[in-house]
């Protein structure tokens, strides 16, 4: 599809995918690649493999019979590199642009295919005969070969992961979405991906604030021409871990209720507070959607009954994972009901704790309330 004079968009939909490396995407999501055509043809990404056939065969029918001369590989990730080799293989000449890390990565994941790499950093540009590609690496957003390339004719920023949303719906631009069910996609996407690398993004969003941007192509979801603005200043708030003094969150798991129903009680607390709460239980809902409605709750309670002297298995995993996304600036608070032993409420609290939570006083019961 034409998407802007000589810029194509040539990426695929994967409507049906529902966990992606661990987490819940529940309306699918995009892999986006962009063409741009001159007298070079300059492959902007890869998809992921299974949809390598649907990708070249978008890709000829934008150039037919000629060949791809350059690939642009912004990120090494399988859902951006997984057809490299089929795309290598229908383009053999083709010379690929990245980092140093992009090129020790793909020559890991690929150890069978032969490629031409040439490393670019920051400053440098690839030209051709109507158009200048800018790179602009941006290691550990989210992986240390992530990079953007920047058109400079269109003033479009390639930003790979980067201002991504998981949306998989048929949607191409942002016009298309309201701008609250855009941010909130984008806030889902950035606590599952983005959330621990806050000061790499900072450097990133230094990095293009002196571009002249009119529209941002990620490599998911939606391409932004209206809600750039709105996008980048999110970014800069989470990226700060700036939070709302007034959401709480409470996620828990229970056994026979009484867990649950410490968790009432904490909400009725935060609300006498004048605080906004959400209550998820993990039985109804994936770990990764409970963490991604914790990117801007300044309290979060975290309640478990004790099974076998320790916590559920489902609020461990949860536990496990947002630590593993490093939030700051929270007030944690432990809960959980008990028969004998009790272990689960001081365990949720020291793994609270040890994240740099401020920890308020925890609430724990004897069988029941
Ligand atoms: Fe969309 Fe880091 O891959």
């Amino acid at each position: 599809m034409l998407l802007q004079n000589a810029v194509y968009s040539v990426g695929v939909v994967d409507a049906d995918i529902r966990i992606f490396h661990g987490y819940e995407v529940p309306i699918g999501t995009t892999y986006n690649s962009f063409l741009l055509v001159d007298d070079e043809v300059t492959l902007i990404d890869c998809v992921k493999a299974p949809f390598s056939e649907e990708f070249l065969g978008n890709i000829r029918e934008v150039i037919g019979d000629r060949p791809v001369s350059r690939i642009v590989c912004n990120h090494v990730e399988p859902d951006h590199s997984g057809s490299f080799p089929s795309v290598i293989a229908a383009y053999p000449e083709v010379r690929v642009y990245g980092t140093a890390n992009c090129e020790r990565e793909l020559r890991a994941y690929y150890p069978d295919v032969e490629f031409q790499f040439e490393i670019v950093r920051a400053g440098d540009s690839l030209a051709s005969s109507a158009h200048t590609l800018d790179f602009i690496p941006m290691p550990m957003v989210h992986w240390p070969d992530s990079m953007s390339t920047y058109l400079r004719e269109h003033k479009i920023l390639f930003s790979n992961d980067a201002l991504g949303q998981h949306i998989g719906t048929g949607e191409m631009f942002d016009s298309e979405l309201s701008e609250e069910l855009l941010l909130a996609l984008a806030g889902n996407y950035y606590a599952n991906i983005v959330l621990p690398f806050g000061l790499q993004v900072k450097k990133l969003l230094e990095s293009i604030s002196t571009l002249d941007i009119e529209t941002v192509c990620p490599s998911h979801g939606v391409i932004l021409r209206e809600g750039i603005g709105s996008m980048i200043a999110k970014y800069a708030a989470w990226a700060d871990n700036e939070t709302d003094e007034s959401r709480a969150l409470i996620v828990y798991d229970t056994m026979w209720g009484t867990t649950a129903k410490l968790a009432t009680i904490i909400a009725e607390e935060y609300r006498a507070k004048g605080l906004d709460v959400t209550m998820l239980s993990l039985s109804d809902v994936h770990y990764s959607y409970a963490s991604a409605e914790m990117l801007e709750a300044r309290y979060i309670a975290v309640g478990s009954p004790t099974l076998n002297n320790g916590m559920l298995p489902s609020v461990a995993a949860f536990l496990t994972y947002i630590k593993g996304l490093k939030p700051k600036n929270r007030v944690g608070k432990a809960f959980g009901s008990y028969g004998w032993s009790g272990e689960s409420v001081k365990d949720v609290h020291s793994v609270l704790e040890a994240m740099g939570f401020e920890m308020e006083e925890p609430l724990s019961t004897k069988w029941n309330v």
